[in-house]
């Protein structure tokens, strides 16, 4: 077999065999094929499609590219991925609801990159926090508190780090069984036995459109099912920010606050479901007793207590929880206001998140650092009625951007209108189980 008889027959859309797309994935990994033959294999993926067994096949042969993890808490251990969002603060929240209804949530993440931000540069706002922990040390703390949030450990996944690359740089990314394998690899290689997608939509996903989105999750839950995994996969909305903050500490506050049941309603709307959707995966009871099981953890402030618990085994101070002033403030804040009497009918997500980068709270490279204390707080959203001049968000940071700059631009996010003009969007848009 050679790669360009491979790369030939998916350009004429026939299926690879099982041993060809092993071969290819092997070889790409080890260096034994250049990247302008991958790039070329891969552009024909995404013109010609693969089917629902290449998929598959991809999928584990990415997987099995690594350390394939086992983790062995003694429980059912759950695992929960976002395809990626502005203001989604929902594992700070989830986490430790799921983890105090006696679920283990063994939970590997990644920084931000782009307009989306990432778990672990938001729990590095926490003094003294460590995402940094070996696989030994992750296990112990899952064992001890029920969760652990870290980077991810070992070799996990090295074809996916090399392909992902690629597809960036030959803008082949933007093809479902691609993005289906390049996730369901890591989340298939992390071990877990349950997985809930949050597959987000709308202006500030991935996907913009419902329709592409479904069939994503679909493909993603079918390729789990088929790997002996549990999966759901919930459609989100992300056509504005979630919750009221974006950016690293301003979201941690916001998922405190939330276990304290302080959150804007679609913030805790979309946490709760997905935590219902992680209890119900362990076998805990039907959905309406998991979703009761949900709220009664964070009523009863056992979330919040599981959440100090792993801040504390993690190296961080639990007291953040009680008092916002031990995090590190920003040294500027600029308000923003209406620019029109009348309603709040959009907030353009991708701007948002492209502004809470300019202030500092993102990376525009891998190495870029990240100011903690940079972002946006929204003092209203969609569906507020407001008066021009009124007080709309008040952005935060330390680094020595043109806050003036970024505010003049960050005021042409809000798209005003009558009240008929914004009607209310479901927070929840579908949920889909593959078991
Ligand atoms: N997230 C991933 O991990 N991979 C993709 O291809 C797209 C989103």
């Amino acid at each position: 077999m050679t790669i360009y008889e491979i790369i030939t027959k998916k350009k004429h859309n026939v299926e690879l065999s099982t041993a060809e797309i092993n071969w290819v994935v092997e070889g790409y990994t080890l260096g034994k094929i250049p990247d302008y033959q991958m790039s070329a294999l891969l552009m024909a993926v995404c013109f010609n499609s693969l089917s629902d067994r290449e998929t598959v096949d991809l999928t584990m042969a990415m997987a099995r590219s690594g350390d394939m993890l086992k983790p062995d808490t003694g429980g059912f251990n759950v695992d929960k991925h976002s395809t990626g969002g502005v203001g989604d603060k929902t594992t700070l929240i989830v986490a430790p609801i799921v983890a105090s209804c006696g679920v283990f949530v063994p939970k590997m993440s990644g920084r931000g990159l782009g307009h989306t931000g990432g778990t672990i540069d938001k729990l590095e706002s926490i003094p003294g926090f460590n995402t940094a922990l070996s696989y030994e040390k992750f296990l112990e703390i899952v064992r001890t508190a029920g969760l652990a949030v870290a980077g991810q450990t070992g070799s996990l996944v090295p074809a996916d780090k090399k392909i992902y690359a690629l597809r960036n740089a030959t803008a082949t990314v933007d093809s479902i069984p691609l993005i289906c394998s390049s996730i369901m690899s890591k989340k298939l290689a992390t071990g877990a036995d349950g997985i809930i997608l949050d597959v987000k939509v709308g202006s500030g996903a991935f996907m913009k459109i419902a329709a592409d989105a479904e069939k994503l999750a679909e493909q993603m839950v079918r390729v789990g099912k088929l790997a002996g995994r549990k999966v759901t996969a919930v459609l989100t909305d992300m056509d504005k920010p979630l919750g009221r903050t974006v950016g690293n500490s301003l979201e941690v506050i916001e998922a405190i606050e939330a276990l304290k049941g302080k959150a804007p309603a679609d913030l805790m709307e979309v946490s709760l479901t997905l935590a219902a959707e992680m209890i119900f995966t362990a076998g805990l009871g039907d959905e309406s007793a998991c979703k009761k099981m949900a709220e009664e953890a964070v009523t009863s402030g056992t979330a919040l207590k599981k959440l100090r618990q792993m801040i504390e085994l993690q190296g961080g101070n639990p007291e953040v929880t009680e008092d916002y002033s031990l995090f590190e403030k920003s040294k500027r804040q600029k308000e923003i206001f209406a620019a029109e009497d009348g309603y709040i009918c959009g907030i353009s997500c991708e701007e948002t998140g492209m502004t809470s980068l300019k202030l500092g709270a993102g990376r525009e490279t891998k190495e870029s650092d990240v100011d903690p204390t940079a972002g946006i707080v929204f003092q209203k959203t969609v569906g507020d009625r407001v008066q021009k001049g009124e007080i709309v968000a008040v952005l935060h940071t330390s680094t020595d951007c043109d806050i003036d700059e970024i505010a003049e631009e960050f005021s042409n996010v809000f798209r005003y209108g009558s009240e008929k003009d914004c009607p209310p969007k479901k927070n929840i848009i579908k949920i889909i189980k593959g078991y």
